[in-house]
């Protein structure tokens, strides 16, 4: 398969866009399953297999006009590929790959949330904002399925070996319920891929960054501001968490104190059902109702689809350059 200037294998079964990435053949995509679209691509010469492409992803007439969905899509046969619109070359690479490691702590930080800390068994290089697919143990129902869920990594990249995740429970998750909440425990070996996704913080800021995180939305934001802070990328950065209630919000002590002794970092927790010392009411209003303008800062939005769509409403409205938004959405999934 041929990807740009890139030529490259592709296993049977194997994806576009794992293969592409494996390669560091860099493709635009989010999601990985075939639901935000990002990683369409045109099929310039050959032929792919669609398998599962959704299609209120890539419709019927994107088929015809040779246009695939890279994380869903397998070449028959020699293929041709483009990805669709400009690639930002400023985002480093770092290749996909198969990981395993040891759990090194399983902890209840929230209500029915908790922190998932992996010991890898090498290095794995990845961008703040970035996530990874951790592998659910079969449950022996369908023999042969892979099943696989995504959680972002918490932990800034300098932190190449020990992988800390955020994971809320989801009644009945095959992952949740029936693992990470109940069986999984230190010492426990496990599977994961990564890294993957381009939420990710854009070098050399001039502004201000405003961080807005709605329940384990808050994980890549940590990732984000331990990055930025570190390596002095961003000159002041405002982390607002949104929880419906005290019990959903979680490290409120550690971003209190690093909020107290760095100067460049503010700290924002707001309830939307529950009154307390804080503030209440939306996260995002509570942005709009703390900047009047936006002009020359960025905004990083990670949580539920609505919360989501409702802070890139509120930072547009606050004149924030839409370039300078970036966002990942956290869809629940069983
Ligand atoms: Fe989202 Fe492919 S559809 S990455």
């Amino acid at each position: 398969m041929r990807v740009g200037t890139t030529t490259l294998e592709v296993a049977p079964d194997q994806t576009i866009l794992d293969a592409a990435l494996r390669a560091n053949a860099w493709i635009p995509h989010s999601c990985t399953q075939g639901t935000c679209g990002s990683c369409k691509l045109s099929v310039v010469c050959g032929r792919v297999d669609h398998r599962d492409s959704p299609e209120y992803t890539l419709t019927a007439e994107e088929r015809e006009r040779g246009m695939a969905l890279a994380c869903m899509a397998t070449p028959c046969g020699e293929v041709t590929v483009e990805p669709i619109g400009a690639i930002d070359e400023s985002i480093p690479r770092q290749p996909l790959r198969d990981h395993c490691g040891t759990v090194a702590e399983i902890t209840e930080i929230a209500d029915h949330t908790r922190r998932l800390v992996v010991d890898l068994d090498d290095d794995m290089a990845f961008n703040a904002g970035q996530y990874c697919e951790l592998v659910v143990p079969s449950t022996g129902t369908t023999p042969g399925t892979v099943v696989t869920r995504q959680y972002s990594m918490a932990n800034p990249p300098s932190e190449t070996r020990r992988l800390e995740f955020h994971i809320k429970l989801t009644p009945g998750g095959v992952a949740t319920e029936r693992w990470i909440f109940s069986t999984l425990a230190v010492g426990d070996r496990l599977r994961l891929r990564g890294p993957l996704g381009q939420f990710h913080l854009v070098a050399e800021q001039t502004g201000p960054g405003i961080l807005i995180g709605g329940g384990t939305g808050l994980a890549p934001l940590c990732s984000i501001a331990s990055h930025a802070l570190e390596h002095n990328l961003i000159p002041e950065i405002h982390l607002y968490h949104g929880g419906r209630r005290r019990a959903d919000l979680y490290d409120v002590e550690r971003f209190t104190v690093l909020a107290a002794t760095d100067s460049r970092f503010h700290y924002h927790p707001v309830l939307s059902e529950q009154e307390w010392d804080g503030a209440t009411g939306l996260v995002t209003d509570a942005v709009l109702a703390d900047f009047s303008s936006c002009k020359g800062m960025s905004g990083f939005l990670c949580g539920p689809p609505p919360m989501v769509q409702a802070g890139v409403k509120a930072l547009k409205r606050r004149r924030m350059a839409p370039r300078m938004i970036f966002r990942e959405e956290f869809p629940a999934i069983p």
